[in-house]
């Protein structure tokens, strides 16, 4: 079957991407002219320029595949609008271009996020049954565009996937702790108390993987977290003996976040860029819990991720090792 996957230079789509091609896909691989290549250079796949802004070069995107994996979208934009356009307006002309084409049999899974659902409470995990309640531009874009994406369910089979923190070779958000911790310190928001839910790169596409076989996950929102609660400093210290560092513990209080948000927001104006850290990824930042339960994933897909935090967060410490990041 042949497989399309946007967003497929990516840190999720690169692996994702690799991955179908070991299973026996042929795999188009949606990338733009400005696209970096880099994890993709070695796999015999097929290179397709388009732009999920621009309808016309979804048309041929979609021509005969078999099944979708709609991972572009934008974390971090400059306006409101930025995430409207990056994740909801590009789903829903790729829906459209995947109508048009006329083939029914056609099926769509959307990686949606975490924010969509909104945070959880400490000590009670969001489940897909919970209603909505997004707290970012992020999250609100992203549930906009699982709304549009179960509008076309009478069209042809979808399934939508909401991640939360995703970390493994090629990540760099998850990153930065890694290279402060390396360094000899561990930054933690406040108390460090905060929870979440955390997923190791290769048990996300396991799980992206089995909603895309299983009949049954067709007009269904699944969250494919890993198991275990965690808290900030938990997964601080975790990392620490990923890397057989001690680093000295620093709390941040919170109204730092505040003051170098504005900075780099004031910074990113000038730069004509998204901020690495705006008002939008504070809010989420403040929450205290970010917890999510993958019990539907389980029962319902046959979903059990292989890797422990700690595992996954060592095999991801000798890849940052190994490529020279640290
Ligand atoms: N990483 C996480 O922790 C996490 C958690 C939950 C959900 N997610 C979701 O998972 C998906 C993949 O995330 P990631 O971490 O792999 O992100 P990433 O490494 O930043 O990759 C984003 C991809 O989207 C592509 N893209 C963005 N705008 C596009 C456009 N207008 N047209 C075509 N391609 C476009 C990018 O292409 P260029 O390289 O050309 O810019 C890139 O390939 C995203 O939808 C994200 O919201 C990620």
């Amino acid at each position: 079957m042949k497989a399309l996957v946007t967003g497929s230079n990516g840190f999720i789509g690169s692996t994702l991407v690799e991955k179908l091609f070991e299973q026996g896909f042929s795999v188009r691989c949606m990338i733009r002219k400005t696209s970096n290549l880099r994890w993709l250079e070695n796999l015999d796949v097929e290179f397709y320029y388009g732009d999920m802004r621009d309808p016309e070069s979804l048309t041929h995107a979609v021509k005969d595949i078999g099944i979708v994996f709609h991972l572009a979208g934008v974390t971090k934009a400059r306006s409101e609008s930025g995430y409207i356009e990056g994740n909801y307006q590009g789903t829903l002309n790729l829906l459209n271009a995947c109508r048009k084409s006329g083939a029914s049999e056609v099926k769509f899974i959307f990686v949606s996020s975490q924010a969509a659902g909104g945070p959880g409470s400490p000590g009670k995990p969001k489940t897909e049954f919970d209603p909505p309640q997004p707290i970012s531009l992020y999250g609100k874009s992203k549930l906009m565009a699982e709304k549009v994406v179960l509008d076309f369910a009478g069209a042809f089979p979808v399934c939508i996937i909401r991640p939360p923190s995703v970390y493994g070779p090629r990540d760099k958000d998850v990153f930065v702790l890694f290279k402060n911790i390396y360094k000899g310190f561990a930054p933690v928001l406040g108390s460090g108390k905060q929870t979440a839910s955390m997923v190791y790169v290769y048990d996300l596409i396991d799980g992206i993987l089995l909603t895309a076989k299983s009949p049954s996950a067709t007009g269904k929102t699944f969250y494919l977290s890993g198991d275990g609660d965690y808290n900030w400093l938990s997964i601080s210290k975790q990392i620490a003996s990923a890397l057989n560092k001690k680093p000295v513990t620093i709390h941040v209080p919170y109204f730092m976040l505040d003051i170098v948000s504005f900075f780099s927001t004031a910074a990113a104006v000038m730069n004509k860029k998204p901020a690495l850290l705006n008002g939008d990824k504070v809010r989420e930042l403040k929450q205290a819990s970010w917890l999510c339960s993958n019990r539907r994933a389980k029962d319902e897909l046959g979903f059990d991720p292989k890797f422990s935090l700690q595992d996954g967060l060592t095999a991801t410490a000798e890849w940052y090792k190994k490529t020279g990041w640290l």
